[in-house]
């Protein structure tokens, strides 16, 4: 069945899990991830500039760089990462993760975003570093590879993903046997919230409406149906990502005329209420914050 223009907007508007492809996830999802890297990078913040919930409680932890390091440094600690692995990081935003994780643990890396401005500000962190890693602008549909993975990471990337399913078993070919994956997202703690209204509704535009948020059991019958054993389950508290957003929204308070200059007023009030509503909507107690560890079985 064809779904006409108005009835697809109409659906974007009040229904999440929308179909595209792969040409129009990348238009889609760069509406946002093609605003200027400065401007992300001063709203990240820090020497890495993840755009995802960090961790703060954690011995030695004090700003947004040792915020990202510790989360980063707890993926490392869960698959158990060893120099020499090779590791596949899938939305890799600007390179900052996929660099910090081959520089302190002596991996080496390939990166996947769908915007061509991450790819050069990655490519100019990489250079800097002098790490072995590469980054494509390529839908995790379409990569191949002929040398196998030990690790493929997602952070805070497979709500774009409609077909998550079709991504795992993608993962599952990519990696070596016993090669492990690691994926951290946010997940409704029942299907009955997967509801859009009208505050969820600001949140799936500003990504150009490629919201695919689940329940985490969803997630767990999706890993084992592509063969993967599920290893672990690490539940990041919501009060981290709130410490997480504060941060964003300081930061925002702080560049806030260089911020305008570059977007625009228009947009830098609309991404501010973007932040606000996340922030309501992690104490609305609907969502956890998790990592999911599991391995392709060895052969
Ligand atoms: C929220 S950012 C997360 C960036 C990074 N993981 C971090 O934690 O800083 C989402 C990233 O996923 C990428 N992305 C979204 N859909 C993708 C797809 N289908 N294939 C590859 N990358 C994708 C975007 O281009 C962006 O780099």
């Amino acid at each position: 069945m064809t779904t006409s223009k108005p009835q697809q907007k109409q659906a974007e508007l009040t229904e999440f899990y929308q179909q595209y492809s792969a040409d129009e996830d990348q238009d889609r999802t760069n509406v946002h991830y093609e605003q200027p890297v400065e401007f992300f990078y001063a709203i990240t913040g820090g020497k890495w500039n993840v755009y995802s919930c960090n961790l703060w409680d954690v011995p030695g932890v004090h700003d947004d760089t040792t915020s990202q390091e510790a989360k980063l440094d707890r993926f490392a600690q869960l698959v158990d990462l060893k120099p020499g692995q090779r590791i596949l990081d899938v939305g890799c935003g600007w390179g900052g993760p996929l660099t910090y994780l081959c520089q302190k643990y002596g991996v080496e890396g390939v990166g996947l975003t769908l915007s061509p401005k991450q790819l050069a500000a990655a490519q100019e962190r990489i250079a800097g570093a002098g790490v072995n890693a590469q980054v494509q602008v390529c839908h995790w549909q379409n990569y191949t590879d002929d040398r196998p993975f030990d690790l493929v990471y997602t952070d805070e990337v497979i709500v774009h993903f409609f077909d998550l399913g079709g991504f795992f078993a993608k993962a599952y070919a990519l990696l070596k046997d016993g090669g492990r994956m690691l994926n951290k997202e946010l997940h409704y703690v029942h299907p009955r919230y997967s509801q859009m209204n009208r505050a969820i509704s600001h949140i799936n535009e500003i990504y150009g409406f490629t919201g695919n948020y689940r329940p985490l059991a969803e997630e767990f019958r999706l890993v084992n149906e592509a063969g993967f054993d599920l290893k672990a389950i690490e539940e990041i508290p919501m009060s981290q990502y709130s410490k997480t957003v504060t941060s964003w929204l300081n930061n925002m308070d702080t560049h806030r005329a260089e911020l305008e200059s570059m977007v625009g007023k228009e947009y830098y009030h609309r991404f501010k209420v973007y932040l606000r509503i996340i922030m309501r909507t992690f104490i609305e107690g609907k969502m956890t914050l998790d990592m999911i560890v599991s391995q392709k079985p060895a052969a």
